[in-house]
């Protein structure tokens, strides 16, 4: 089977590395990723450039697509693909609205009656955002409706000072048309520990992974800028140290029922459903959606699936979706990025990674946005690569990513945080906290 993997980066690495021992495998990818480009056949291109993408599909005689970010999705690469007899793990443009148009998300809740929502509204002109936000007495999130690359997400108390503030950032997501929607929205903001559960999805049957939690703050102790997200662990049992079998059962019951209402309002939805939420008082909320793996988040789950990736693509794409198999351990992914990320001056400077020795303690490296070039591997101004452990206990993977952390050299920084004990106790405490108030 010829299986291709579309997209660059670290989660897409993780992606290709569980096809490879099974598949012929293809890539395209906007640069020279250095791992990727080790186990498949790649071409380099703009992702986003679907027809091309299809083209080199065709010409391959590719039998499934595998599509890593959700810029390509939201562009229509499934239909693209599909055109060519190609088949996808990955939703069509009309099902990925689930992540990019978060108006298409709410209202889906509120038509097919979701549990898990929250109090939201959609604007598109500033006097209603500003009439709705002096009568509203809670802080707010403000969000654009579309894509932004994970950046237009503004939350009081985080980025905005007060609701004053979050006029401010509405109208510039309105006069902008940020996301390509000159429309706002605003929700209540959530007080709770977010958690994401990931799914595999075949159009009717989900199958959900274990929980996972990400870091989206750039430095210990949840201080700093909001990133992509520095690292993120996972729990033996597929739970987390503060999320209940109910909770869990909860949030995955959420998606089940998001998945066919996806059905009914859009069409079937095929590839990996990301759901981020908030454990609130009243239990799970639903955050957003991503039509797509999560990142950090794919390196913990497929590290320990154990069911090959190639066959779940298989069922996904026959419809034929029943279990799959995760190791039971924990892990722990933690992300080195470069100096001063998320705003960098480090880009372009190389760095050095002894990929043996961080194999030796068990750890894997999966290369994220970095380029491969003659002199080395080069930093851009995004996070390079993700270092995974696994363990008995979170403690155990943490110590073993930490230790195989040193192992990189060069102008770059990880949160030394994320999974220890003391960081994961303070999460557990702020729940309990929460749930007592
Ligand atoms: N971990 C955040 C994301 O994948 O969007």
């Amino acid at each position: 089977m010829k299986v291709l993997v579309v997209g660059t980066g670290a989660r897409e690495h993780a992606i290709a590395s569980r096809l490879a021992d099974d598949v012929e495998l293809y890539a395209y990818m906007s640069k020279v990723n250095p791992g990727i480009s080790k186990i498949a056949t790649y071409k380099i291109g703009d992702e986003g450039e679907v027809d091309k993408v299809a083209e080199y599909a065709k010409e391959n005689e590719i039998d499934i697509a595998f599509i890593g970010p959700e810029a390509p999705l939201g562009k229509g690469i499934v239909d693209a693909l599909e055109k060519e007899g190609i088949k996808c793990v990955g939703p069509t443009q009309s099902a990925a609205r689930i992540e990019t148009d978060k108006s298409f998300m709410r209202n889906l809740f509120e038509d097919k009656e979701i549990e898990g929502s929250l109090v939201y509204k959609v604007f598109d002109n500033t006097e209603d955002v500003n009439n709705f936000l002096d009568e509203f007495d809670k802080d707010v999130v403000v969000k654009p409706v579309g894509l932004t690359g994970g950046k237009g997400v503004k939350i009081v108390g985080d980025h905005l000072k007060d609701n004053e503030e979050a006029k401010e950032y509405s109208k510039e997501v309105i006069d902008n048309t940020m996301g390509g929607f000159a429309q706002v929205i605003i929700e209540e903001r959530l007080l709770g520990e977010e958690f994401t559960v990931q799914a595999f999805c075949d159009g009717e049957n989900l199958v959900a992974m274990p929980a996972a939690q990400d870091h989206p703050h750039a430095f210990e102790g949840d201080k700093g800028a909001i990133t992509g997200g520095m690292g993120s662990y996972s729990d033996k049992g597929g739970l987390l140290p503060f999320l209940t079998q109910e909770d869990y059962d909860k949030a995955v019951e959420i998606m089940k029922a998001t998945l066919k209402a996806i059905a009914e309002e859009a069409e079937p939805y095929k590839g990996i459903l990301y759901g981020q939420f908030m454990l609130t008082a009243d239990g799970p909320r639903l955050i957003e959606y991503n039509a797509r793996f999560g990142d950090p988040e794919a390196m913990n789950v497929l590290t320990l699936i154990k069911t090959p990736l190639a066959k779940v693509c298989e069922d996904i794409v026959n419809g034929e979706l029943t279990e799959v198999e995760f190791e039971d351990k924990a892990s722990v992914c933690k992300y080195i990025v470069p100096d001063g990320y998320p705003e960098t001056e480090y880009a372009g400077e190389i760095i050095e990674v002894d990929e043996e020795a961080i194999e030796e303690l068990g750890a894997k490296v999966f290369y994220a946005a970095v380029s491969e070039e003659e002199d080395g591997i080069h930093l851009s101004g995004s996070r390079a690569l993700g270092i995974v452990a696994t363990g008995e206990t979170i403690e155990e993977a943490e110590k073993i990513a930490e230790e195989a952390v040193k192992y990189v050299k060069g102008p770059v920084y990880h949160r030394s945080d994320v999974g220890t004990p003391e960081l994961v106790q303070k999460r557990v405490d702020h729940m309990n906290e929460i749930l007592n108030e």
